[in-house]
């Protein structure tokens, strides 16, 4: 798809026009990443954040925050629950928590990798490049990096940097995928400031990058952060944060991105809770994050308000989750779920 493509997409011009992108979202889909939908534990480690991200409820400043960081026997508690609801990953993620150093993560992953099948993907903000090299040599296989959007000046200004030499994301993307992580990244969709043009060239950004999984979700203002107390934008060409521009997006990264893995967001589910996430797995979407976070720490991961899953016990959540995926016919997934576009990277990289 050329550019003009991807930017004629995300505004349609009727329902017919919307309902075929939606359509040729799902064929594609299903033609390049199959019917199974991957499931992936998430565990939310640590709420400590050192960065203050404009947009995020979890900022260093928000002082109402309780803050917790996870022992390791608590995660590998939650993995062996993973193990049991039957899901090939860990998703291990937290703040830019520098209370989680080099030596306990890679000690942890040590730990997830000899004691269960589970492949491990870490996101733990921007880090330093030999932390990224010290956790992939203990055998983590993913890393998750939104660039969150490709305005540069708009990113600048919703994500202040910690120090001014540090790597951009983008820096950051290239060093991942350099030490042979699966790497993901993705964007917030309605982000004040955010234009047409922008999410089209966050489209052709993805698909530059030839990401293995792209996370997409719309921006949810948090009331105590600076972006969330500002007015909403009223520009012509503003992005909205709705649940239909986010399944044009969805849809539309999967066309630019067909071999990659795409979750259906729990941001997403939080602006629909009876349909986001199966709708989403209807416009491209393979794969669901269900939370595992221990029910005490998961009130404190609000990272925008009235975050779906707060209250729901996993077990709970599977089972619905399970006769979802029933009601679509589609089957959950086994094993690692690792996505074609990668296997593809590897096998190329194998045969060199
Ligand atoms: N609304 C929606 N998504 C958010 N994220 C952080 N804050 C918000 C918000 N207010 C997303 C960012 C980040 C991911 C972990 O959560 O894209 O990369």
């Amino acid at each position: 798809m050329t550019a003009s493509e991807l930017r004629k997409l995300l505004q349609p011009a009727a329902e017919a026009e919307r309902l075929d992108l939606y359509a040729r979202a799902d064929a594609v889909r299903r033609a390049r990443v199959g019917e199974e939908v991957h499931l992936r534990g998430l565990v939310e480690v640590s709420n400590y954040c050192s960065r203050q991200c404009h947009y995020c409820g979890i900022r260093a400043d928000h002082r109402e925050v309780t803050r917790y960081r996870m022992r390791s026997d608590e995660v590998l508690q939650c993995a062996q629950l993973a193990v049991k609801l039957g899901y090939g990953t860990l998703v291990l993620q937290a703040g830019e928590d520098p209370g989680l150093t080099r030596d306990a993560v890679a000690h942890l992953i040590r730990r997830l990798k000899s004691e269960t099948p589970l492949a491990v993907t870490l996101s733990l903000g921007e880090r330093a490049l030999a932390e990224l090299k010290a956790w992939r040599d203990a055998g983590a296989d993913r890393y998750l990096l939104r660039f969150e959007t490709s305005n540069e000046e708009l990113y600048r200004r919703i994500h202040p940097p910690l120090r001014a030499d540090a790597p951009d994301r983008f820096t950051l993307l290239g060093m991942l995928r350099d030490l042979g992580y699966e790497v993901g990244s993705g964007v917030m969709i309605g982000v004040p400031g955010q234009t047409f043009d922008d999410a089209a060239r966050d489209l052709e950004r993805c698909r530059e990058l030839d990401l293995d999984m792209i996370g997409i979700g719309p921006y949810l203002p948090h009331p105590a952060t600076p972006l969330g107390q500002r007015p909403p934008s009223a520009a012509p060409d503003q992005v909205p944060n709705s649940e239909e521009m986010t399944y044009l997006m969805l849809a539309g990264v999967r066309l630019a991105c067909p071999a990659t893995n795409i979750p259906a967001t729990t941001a997403l589910a939080t602006l629909n809770a009876e349909g986001g996430r199966t709708s989403g797995l209807q416009r491209g979407a393979n794969v669901i994050m269900p939370n595992l976070t221990p029910m005490e720490y998961r009130r404190c991961y609000e990272i925008y308000p009235g975050k779906r899953c707060v209250s729901e016990p996993p077990e709970e959540y599977d089972a619905r989750l399970r006769a979802q995926l029933a009601a679509l016919g589609r089957p959950a997934g086994c094993g690692q779920g690792a996505s074609p576009n990668w296997q593809q990277r590897r096998g190329i990289a194998a045969a060199q």
